[in-house]
């Protein structure tokens, strides 16, 4: 089966055509800017508009009468309920998104089964884990209405986090991504679950939700053992593909 690390017609590299690059390099010295100013400009602009103070959301107000008690209580402790309202929207959105990145992934893996043996994870697996990821939704559903919010809005951390990883998706189903490709977006996403619910057990424990601590504890876990997967898979694809069998035994953190 071919993959993108065999030779073919790439001729994106200044190398393929010595006379035209020449011509590229003398362009690039020669030629004036189009507009006038520089990256100092630019700069000034970013701070600019970064010092208006916009944001891109806000908080909804709470739903119901004990969402509204449960607010007003916290905040007369100096205490922000809407933040941890905010990053386990995020968490929420990007556990949802999780499942539908281990579709994308598991809908694909037939088509990179190698001479009837797989070099990475099977069905089962990937199943498992989409699973757990599914179960870390509910987990921070039923946290969010535990604090009287509404787990359907999108929360300003969720519309960020959304931004920052929409490329995750878009590789793993993109049917031209190999299993290494799409295993590189699983670790991304595998990286930022497992740092996302540690932030969220220090937020939970800081409000004194210990209910929350503990179910955040057991997902955490859950996504070290997500990560060490992922991590070894993508190892051991890439390393069979390389043709050095032996580094496969070497612990994976
Ligand atoms: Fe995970």
């Amino acid at each position: 089966m071919k993959t993108p690390n065999d030779t073919g017609m790439n001729r994106t590299g200044i190398q393929t055509s010595p006379i035209d690059s020449r011509a590229t390099e003398r362009g690039a010295e020669e030629g004036q800017s189009t507009s006038l100013g520089g990256e100092s400009r630019i700069a000034e602009v970013r701070l600019e508009m970064a010092r208006m103070g916009e944001t891109v959301g806000s908080m909804p107000p709470p739903a119901t009468v004990k969402g509204m008690a449960k607010t007003a209580v916290t905040m007369m402790k100096g205490e922000s309920p809407t933040l941890l309202l905010n990053k386990l929207g995020e968490r929420l959105a990007f556990e949802r998104s999780g499942v539908r990145l281990y579709e994308a992934v598991i809908d694909k893996l037939p088509a990179f089964t190698v001479d009837g043996a797989l070099a990475g994870p099977g069905v089962a697996d990937l199943r498992k884990i989409q699973e757990e990821e599914l179960r870390h939704v509910d987990v921070c559903r039923r946290a969010i209405e535990k604090l009287g919010g509404d787990p359907t809005a999108m929360t300003p951390a969720a519309d960020v986090t959304a931004v920052a990883t929409m490329g995750l998706l878009q590789v793993a189903c993109d049917p031209r991504m190999q299993l290494a490709d799409s295993l590189q977006a699983l670790l991304a996403a595998e990286l930022i679950d497992n740092d996302g619910w540690e932030l969220l057990i220090q937020l939970a424990r800081g409000f004194g939700q210990d209910e929350m601590v503990q179910a955040f504890t057991q997902a955490s876990d859950e996504e070290h053992v997500h990560l060490t997967l992922v991590r070894t898979w993508l190892a051991s694809m890439v390393m069979h593909e390389a043709g050095i069998e032996e580094a496969i035994a070497a612990p994976l953190a």
